[in-house]
């Protein structure tokens, strides 16, 4: 049931509110604009149904909307006015509320209302529903992708992940290969045990037997106790060896014994531990195998590699970009406590462009760079401060297709939605149209999601 808050202090009309809508609504209440708040952040209400009239107040009405947006910016706030603040209204819309309406409370008006807030806030993609857009993982991060490869990466993650095959993840430096780790440990039956992430390539060659598989009391100078390494740390667990391919040659054979029996020695000692580890690795490296001349054993590459994932750059799949990008923004708004920031027409289109040589860590730190600097709340091209030597020259294939794109977009958007309208402007047939808009991945959802505004 869609929850709702009612923030009003005229208990009469609560309970006439309540006692109407509750076969329909969770319903919460609140007499106070502190109370609003409050309830705001621990319940996280769909619709709000806000008296302005509140403490005497009105401004103070005004500044509730800027932090209920602030904390949720799909939250649904029906203004009741009266006639002290009938102005107010109006400038509530402005500020963002979804619609207002005056006092005698017309409580069939207030179905029709809530019903069409609720509508529109099932059409636009809550949180949870962010999911068919990527992938869940341990860490704080969704992994963002509805391009065909990412689809089908997830598909193998999913069907994978539950399994304890080892997992070779492969990819340029920033494609999220530690973010597939997690995801992997995430789908499988150890998500609710230890993940530790080992970067190879940071341990100092010396040190790494001891830390990776500990030691005994006396096993060398200064081990002066016991101590556990990080591969039996992550018992039951999942281990991720970032780095591989910076595994000295004499511990990759150590490692291999591992892997072939769940056995460990700890440095010094004479017995074995028998483990349950699961082992995911990666590297960014092409030619891993010493097969290729790389630097790993043939027989632990292919003990690694029983699957093996490979993340392409992200100018590859370049349909992610806007999507990982709006989830930046997104998460940058909590993190900087900044309001929602904008990409002007310009500053998106020099992402799609852009080389990303970088890929996803980059698009992260020239977002929150320009997260930071930009002015008015729209992040311009300048904002992104893209190197001019990386941007990738389009093919004629594709500068048509971002043509067409943008073309129907604006063609739409100008109807306000309506198609019909949208096709005679265009000179288009409405089958045209509806082909083209299928071909872009304009979808029938989108469309609806217009509709829906203009119809109010
Ligand atoms: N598909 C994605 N969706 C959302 N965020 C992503 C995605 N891929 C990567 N990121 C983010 O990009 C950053 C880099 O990812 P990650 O550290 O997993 O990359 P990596 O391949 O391990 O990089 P490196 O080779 O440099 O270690 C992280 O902050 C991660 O959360
Ligand atoms: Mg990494």
């Amino acid at each position: 049931m869609v929850k709702l808050l009612l923030v009003e202090d005229n208990i009469g009309l609560r309970e006439q509110m309540k006692w109407a809508l509750n076969a329909d609504y969770e319903i919460l209440e609140t007499e106070s604009l502190q109370g609003c708040v409050d309830t705001l952040r621990k319940d996280k209400p769909v619709v709000i149904c806000l008296d302005m009239g509140l403490e005497n107040k009105p401004e103070r009405g005004l500044e509730i909307i800027d932090a209920v947006l602030t904390e949720d910016r799909l939250a649904k706030i029906i203004v009741i006015t009266s006639n002290m603040t009938a102005d107010l209204g109006s400038r509530a819309v402005e500020r963002g509320a979804f619609d207002y309406l005056q006092k005698p409370v017309d409580i069939e008006e207030l179905k029709v209302i809530l019903t069409r807030a609720c509508r529109l806030s099932s059409l636009e993609k809550p949180p949870v529903e962010k999911a068919a857009d990527g992938l869940p993982s341990d860490s704080d991060y969704l992994m963002i992708g509805q391009s065909e490869p990412m689809r089908k990466i997830f598909d193998h993650i999913r069907k994978l992940a539950p399994t304890d095959v080892n997992v070779l993840i492969t990819g340029e430096s920033g494609t999220g290969k530690e973010l597939c780790a997690r995801a992997i440990h995430y789908h499988s039956n150890r998500r609710n045990e230890i993940f530790v992430p080992i970067n190879c390539g940071s341990i100092p060659a010396s040190l790494m037997e001891s830390e990776l598989f500990g030691y005994v009391k006396g096993a060398f100078t200064g081990a002066n106790t016991d101590k556990m390494g990080l591969i039996e740390s992550a018992h039951k667990g999942t281990l991720f060896l970032d780095e591989i391919g910076d595994m000295p040659m004499a511990l990759q054979v150590k490692l291999l014994r591992f892997l072939q029996d769940q056995k460990l020695q700890r440095v010094g000692e004479t017995s074995f531990r028998s483990l349950n580890v699961r082992i995911i690795a990666a590297t960014n490296k092409t030619n891993l195998s010493d097969k290729d001349n790389g630097a790993m054993r043939t027989d632990l590459y292919y003990r690694l590699s029983e699957f093996e994932i490979t993340l392409p750059p992200l100018r590859d799949r370049k349909d992610d970009i806007p999507h990982i990008a709006a989830n930046i923004i997104d998460n940058n708004r909590a993190k900087f406590n900044q309001p929602r920031l904008k990409l002007s027409k310009r500053a998106d289109q020099m992402l799609l462009n852009y080389s990303w040589p970088g890929n996803v860590r980059e698009l992260e730190n020239k977002l929150n760079r320009a997260s930071i600097t930009c002015a008015n709340q729209v992040i311009e091209a300048e904002d992104l401060q893209l190197s001019e030597t990386s941007f990738t020259v389009l093919s004629y294939r594709e500068a048509r297709q971002m043509f067409d794109r943008n073309f129907l977009l604006n063609a739409l958007k100008q109807a306000k939605g309506n198609i019909s309208l949208a096709a005679k402007v265009t000179g288009l047939t409405r089958p045209t149209l509806y082909d083209m808009m299928k071909k872009n991945g304009i979808t029938v959802q989108m469309e609806a999601k217009m509709d829906d505004k203009a119809a109010e």
